[in-house]
């Protein structure tokens, strides 16, 4: 019998992996309100995901206040609150740490998301209880003074209720801060016990606020040229080196493409556009391959979950397209973006992608991948519950045998060949 090619192991930078489906970034919004520390809800719902030899990656992680955005749109945040977490207190290390502990001791290892929002963090979080009085940075910085344009009719930006502030451009200068505040956070990561750290780079915030020439106008060498508009991202991967060496590190990228014959992007995050964005992410990908990294995690495009494409069509039947940076990149590759259980095993077979990460898939199914090894059908998942609230729609999604346990069913199930023609 053929051996299913989503459990063979692989080395990822000097951890050994068991099998190839990764737990992709997915922000929850459920740290505790105060301290933005992870808490004891949070370790249950990673410990839920960890298995002997697998890779989970953190939701976003911010790295300091200043790109951190409070995120309000969703009726579940609005009526049950939630927060992301941070990590640059030692409340928030410790959070982690229990975390990572729990994952540990499952047998499971754990990557850390570092994030910085740039433009898409607004001034509130000046009045959070943890940042008022100090004199930490706020919101909202980018890479120039270019404001999140309107995605509605009424004026409102991302998706959302609010409007966007124009953000302050970051002085040349200052760019050593951040990279400085990256490395802070990188080390507390360590402290807080992360087997990696990855640098999120993809989904229109800070670092591809200043990839984009519709974002970024600068004049300086962070500007004009594609090797300047990259090189913030060079400067933080080589500061994070100095800390958690190169097969520690990870770093996520979006990669968008105009398409030939409408001329539009293929993805829009934040707002966030280009007017020639294929030579600038080769470029990147090309120059990633100077560091041994532990991964390179690349998005489909097929699937914006924040951005301004909605959601709503079958992104499980979209061709997958970033693989074509295989090519270019020779390290371990990543690859999320709808994928079902059925097209991850194709993908791994025609070699376009090393691991596939799970997000909407994993969020819903604690026990993802014996599901998959199994062929078991999958619960489908509750997109109100997706961020902020409690344990509904976050741990108290059930493990198959509970599924099937249960007379009245929770969740619905469906089957693994059904997914991409009924749901989207
Ligand atoms: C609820 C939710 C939260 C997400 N949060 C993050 C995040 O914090 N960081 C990130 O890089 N991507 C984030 N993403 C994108 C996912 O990592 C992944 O790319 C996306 O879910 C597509 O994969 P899927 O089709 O397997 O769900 C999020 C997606 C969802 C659905």
């Amino acid at each position: 019998m053929q051996s299913d090619n989503l459990f063979t192991p692989l080395r990822v930078g000097k951890l050994k992996l068991n099998h190839r489906i990764v737990l992709a970034p997915l922000t929850r919004i459920r740290a505790h309100q105060e301290t933005l520390a992870p808490t004891k809800l949070n370790v249950e719902y990673y410990a839920q995901r960890a298995t002997a030899g697998g890779l989970l990656i953190s939701e976003a992680v911010y790295i300091s206040p200043e790109g951190m955005p409070i995120w309000s749109i969703y009726k579940n945040i609005k009526e049950n609150g939630g927060h992301s977490p941070g990590i640059w207190t030692s409340d928030q290390v410790k959070g982690w740490q229990m975390v990572t502990r729990a994952v540990h001791s499952n047998g499971g290892l754990i990557s850390c998301q570092l994030l910085h929002a740039g433009r898409v963090a607004q001034p509130e979080i000046a009045e959070h209880p943890l940042v008022k009085g100090t004199d930490l940075p706020i919101p909202s910085v980018s890479s120039s003074a270019t404001r999140i344009s309107s995605l509605d009719e009424k004026g409102n930006d991302y998706n959302w209720d609010q409007k966007s502030v124009t953000p302050r451009a970051l002085k040349t200068e200052e760019i050593a801060r951040i990279c400085r505040d990256y490395k802070q956070a990188a080390i507390n990561a360590l402290e807080a016990g992360f087997d990696l750290v990855e640098i999120h780079s993809a989904h229109g915030y800070l670092i591809e606020q200043f990839f984009c020439d519709g974002v970024n106008t600068r004049n300086d060498k962070y500007g004009g040229s594609i090797k300047n508009r990259a090189r913030i991202l060079f400067e933080v991967i080589e500061t994070l080196i100095d800390v958690v060496g190169e097969e520690r590190l990870g770093v996520r990228l979006s990669p968008v493409s105009i398409d030939p014959l409408t001329k539009n992007p293929n993805q829009i995050y934040f707002g966030v556009v280009h007017s020639n964005p294929e030579p600038l992410y080769e470029y990147a990908i090309r120059k990633l391959n100077d560091y041994n990294l532990a991964y390179l995690l690349l998005t489909e495009p097929r699937v914006g979950v924040l951005s301004n494409i909605p959601a709503k069509n079958n992104t499980f039947e979209v061709p997958e397209t970033n693989y074509k940076y295989r090519e270019i990149y020779q390290g371990t590759l990543l690859g999320a973006g709808g994928f079902t259980p059925i097209t991850a095993r194709k993908s791994l077979s025609k070699g376009n992608y090393d691991l596939i990460a799970f997000g909407r898939w994993f969020l819903s199914n604690p026990d993802l991948p014996e599901r998959i090894k199994k062929g078991y059908e999958l619960n489908v998942y509750d997109r109100d519950t997706f961020y902020g609230g409690n344990e509904l729609g976050y741990t108290d999604y059930p493990d198959y045998e509970s599924a099937i346990n249960r007379g009245k069913k929770k969740y619905k199930l469906i089957s693994q060949s059904s997914i991409g023609r009924s749901l989207s």
